[in-house]
């Protein structure tokens, strides 16, 4: 579906806001404008028509009609200038009049002049036969003393400058809103394509960015803003891609490294014994041979399925009745024959008796790696102690060395996956998978593995596992 960019969703919004309160102002100002000269116009010409009024009551209409301009003059002070003035009987008919617009008679509504026999004052805007506009007021003139309508008094004044002022006012606002909506159109849009046009950078080095090319950046200059900020993210997220591409890498390169001894050693010794007929008890010895090769490929194997299984949260954990001190001594028990011949001691301290509750051949690869590990980088001569002690509802779990340790930089690597120690140590076979895994078997039964090492002098690993509820 087609979807606006932004940054045109950006300057709509902005124009349509700024032209609906552009809009809503310009109406407010013209309707008040409007009101307040209608207003003033209004009280012009009642103020006229009240002073006529008042002097044609005091004067009785006495001359009033022969010289009505002189009479005007008198009673207004001047000559009433843009007018129009005339004084109508009850009937309608008119008495006199002075006329200083264009149009010569107006055309009084009989309903108006019905309105101002029964004492109202009535405003009109009319129409002249000249399509004058105009507005008037009329006045009735009360006699004294027979409360009596006797006549009534009509003052109008044109509506041209009025309709020209706000015709004026209607072109300034259509000029004006026009423009201020177009200058803030094209600005707004350039400003949001300012703005945003990092986000456009981020998408080309985006697409540059594939699992052989990860040292692609954005350029983030000293931008601490919001896109600056996404940007060093992305950045960042980056370097994390390269850094496990390259884990990964260096561990397919492990791997393959790893099975290829063994299969090396398998393929070499098969051929020297296809080389002649031999003795059975030779056969033997080469097949036992291969066997230890095959074991040690079928375990790396089992490892690298086991920790694939668990990544995508495929595996199934049982839940049994573990009785820990029982499963160590086992283990221990057949840890034995590997000490023995590494010429290092296994010591069996205090295990507490307690029950766990999981997957028992779990928790025994879990302890039997860490149990290995200790063995495997303790030279000849030296101890590996297992004990343990309660701490509420957890056990601890132990597994001392006095091995060569581990160096600070790194102890946080050592649960990585494929992460093997130093080069130099690498006399001792793995992959480097055995603690990984031992770390995800004893999160998925809610626990937590610890290590503290000092180089050259030994290492203990410590496990928490949550006893099981009695
Ligand atoms: N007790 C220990 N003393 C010294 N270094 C250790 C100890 N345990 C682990 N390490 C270091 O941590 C690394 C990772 O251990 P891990 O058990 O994951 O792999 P591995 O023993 O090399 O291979 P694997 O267990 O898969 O056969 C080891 O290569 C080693 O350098
Ligand atoms: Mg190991």
């Amino acid at each position: 579906m087609f979807s606006l960019p932004i940054k045109w969703k950006l300057t709509l919004w902005y124009s349509l806001i700024l032209a609906l309160i552009l809009i809503a102002f310009s109406s407010g100002v013209y309707i008040y404008f409007r009101n307040s000269l209608q207003k003033s116009i209004d009280t012009k010409i009642k103020s006229i028509a009240d002073v006529l009024s008042t002097s044609m009551v005091e004067t009785h209409g006495i001359n009033v009609f022969s010289n009505f301009e002189r009479y005007l003059e008198n009673v207004l002070g001047k000559k009433p200038k843009g007018k129009f003035i005339q004084i109508m009987d009850s009937s309608g008919k008119i008495g006199a009049k002075m006329s200083d617009i264009e149009a010569e008679t107006i055309p009084t509504s009989f309903s108006a002049l019905e309105k101002a026999l029964k004492g109202e004052v009535v405003y009109e805007t009319i129409e002249s036969p000249s399509k004058q506009r105009i507005r008037t007021v009329i006045v009735p003139i009360m006699e004294k003393e027979r409360y009596k309508i006797t006549s009534i008094v009509q003052v109008g004044t044109s509506l041209e400058d009025f309709d020209e002022t706000l015709r004026r006012l209607l072109l300034i606002f259509l000029i004006s809103i026009p423009t201020s909506i177009a200058i803030t159109t094209v600005s707004g849009y350039f400003l949001a394509r300012k703005a945003l046009k990092p986000v456009d950078k981020i998408r080309r080095t985006a697409i540059k960015i594939s699992s052989s090319n990860l040292d692609e950046r954005i350029d983030v200059g000293d931008k601490r803003d919001e896109l600056g900020r996404l940007a060093t993210t992305f950045n960042d997220m980056i370097e994390r891609l390269k850094e496990s591409f390259q884990r990964i890498n260096q561990f397919s390169i492990d791997v393959s490294h790893e099975l290829k001894t063994p299969l090396t050693i398998l393929k070499g010794e098969t051929e020297v014994a296809l080389r002649k007929d031999r003795d059975i008890e030779e056969y033997k010895k080469i097949l036992k041979s291969n066997l230890e090769e095959i074991d040690r490929m079928t375990k790396i194997i089992d490892d690298l399925l086991l920790l694939s299984k668990a990544e995508s949260d495929n595996i199934v954990i049982n839940q049994e009745d573990i009785p820990i001190k029982d499963l160590l001594v086992d283990i221990c028990m057949s840890m034995e024959v590997f000490a023995k011949q590494k010429g290092v001691e296994l010591v069996l301290g205090n295990i507490d008796e307690a029950n766990l509750r999981g997957d028992e051949l779990k928790i025994r690869r879990m302890f039997s790696n860490i149990i290995e590990n200790g063995i495997k980088y303790t030279p000849k001569g030296g101890m590996v102690e297992v004990y343990s002690s309660l701490n509420d509802g957890y056990i601890n779990v132990y597994i001392k060395d006095n091995g060569i340790g581990i160096p600070e930089s790194d102890i946080k690597f050592i649960f990585d996956r494929f992460y093997r120690g130093d080069k130099s140590r690498r006399r001792e076979t793995g992959s480097g998978l055995g603690l990984s895994i031992s770390k995800w078997i004893t999160e998925a039964h809610k626990g937590t593995i610890e290590v503290k090492s000092v180089p050259s002098q030994g290492s203990t690993f410590i496990v928490k596992l949550p006893l099981k509820n009695e």
